[in-house]
């Protein structure tokens, strides 16, 4: 069948790959005319400097995106998710099935990726919505190596539908979920924990406070789940600890890459500026900060984070107030 992606990035295009895999016909919309050209005339992926199958053909006409399928699957940062949305609900005519693979919580308003989209499309052009989530790095899929994630949707039938279009038995094993809301928001958090590792590991700190770390993160995921109202046993599965393991162990993970350039002093718009592609923590970060304020939750970790990305905080300070506060019962 015929598959919509927007944004020909490292992840749209990985996902292009697995699709194209499975026979099915793929256009990929991107912004950027120069990536479009790259994957029509080189069939390259830019950012991953990797090939893909031929067939996948690239466009800048977001109208011809719209009208190629009745399933468009976003992979586009969500600092530009509104953008994305914006431009294709002008050409839509008909019902079409959202997927979404991009991972944020938006800064203003709180709002999971899901919501933004039933915000933004008219209800009588929105069939249903699935997100795919779960350890994934694109240069390891793009070259297929094996990979499991999660298709995660409130509707039964949507979930099992995106879990069938993406499943391939060599390397890309999908499960799927009725826990929408758990899915977003471990896809989003962990990001937070990634910039964390690095962090530490520019820092010079060693496995085991990469280990507490992980396992401390979890639960500032689990109170955050609870306020959200999802089901906190989300957190066991690939898109809680297996996306939360692979960020934060992973040197694929920008997250990690941009946390690791801070540690070693460098500041934010120095670490920002010399990477080419996005890193979802940093505005993440910045909405967990805020709602945990506003919500009264205990969130250490990410206070601390937050202070080293906002207000420039020395990272041993940030630390030293982490192993500083009051011992209490695990
Ligand atoms: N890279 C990964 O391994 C990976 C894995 C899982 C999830 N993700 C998530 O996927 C999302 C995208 O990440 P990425 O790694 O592909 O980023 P990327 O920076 O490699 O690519 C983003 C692409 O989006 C395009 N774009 C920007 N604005 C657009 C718009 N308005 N319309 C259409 N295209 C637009 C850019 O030109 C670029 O090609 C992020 O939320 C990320 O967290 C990435």
């Amino acid at each position: 069948m015929n598959v919509s992606i927007i944004g020909g990035g490292s992840w749209g295009l990985a996902l292009s790959k697995v699709l194209s895999d499975n026979g099915h016909d793929v256009l990929v919309y991107d912004i950027n005319e120069k990536i479009v050209q790259k994957i029509n005339d080189l069939h390259l992926c830019v950012q991953l400097d990797e090939y893909i199958p031929e067939n996948i053909k690239a466009t800048t006409n977001i109208e011809e995106i719209v009208n190629f399928s009745d399933t468009l699957l976003f992979v586009v940062p969500t600092k530009v998710l509104r953008f994305a949305i914006n431009d294709v609900k002008k050409h839509l005519k008909t019902k079409k099935l959202f997927i979404n693979a991009a991972k944020g919580i938006e800064p203003e308003t709180f709002l999971r990726v899901s919501e933004i989209f039933n915000e933004m499309i008219d209800p009588k052009y929105l069939k249903g919505f699935v997100s795919l989530s779960g350890p994934s790095h694109a240069e390891e899929v793009i070259k297929g190596m094996t990979t499991v994630v999660a298709a995660s949707s409130e509707n039964e039938e949507d979930g099992l539908f995106v879990q069938s279009l993406f499943h391939n038995e060599d390397y890309f094993r999908v499960y799927s979920s009725l826990d929408l809301k758990g899915a977003e928001l471990g896809g989003a958090l962990k990001n937070i924990f990634a910039l964390a590792s690095g962090l530490i590991a520019g820092k010079g700190l060693g496995d085991n406070s990469r280990a507490a770390l992980i396992t401390r993160g979890l639960v500032e995921m689990e109170k955050f789940y609870k306020a959200y109202g999802a089901d906190a046993r989300s957190l066991m599965g690939l898109t809680g600890i297996g996306d939360l393991v692979v960020t934060c162990t992973s040197v694929h993970s920008r997250n990690y890459q941009a946390g690791f350039k801070i540690g070693h002093g460098k500041d934010l718009e120095e670490t920002l500026n010399s990477m080419t592609m996005v890193v979802e923590g940093i505005r993440t970060c910045e909405a967990a900060y805020k709602y945990a304020q506003q919500h009264d939750l205990e969130l250490p970790i990410i206070e601390a984070i937050y202070n080293v990305l906002f207000h420039k905080m020395d990272p041993n300070i940030a630390l030293k107030s982490l192993l500083s506060r009051k011992v209490k019962s695990e």
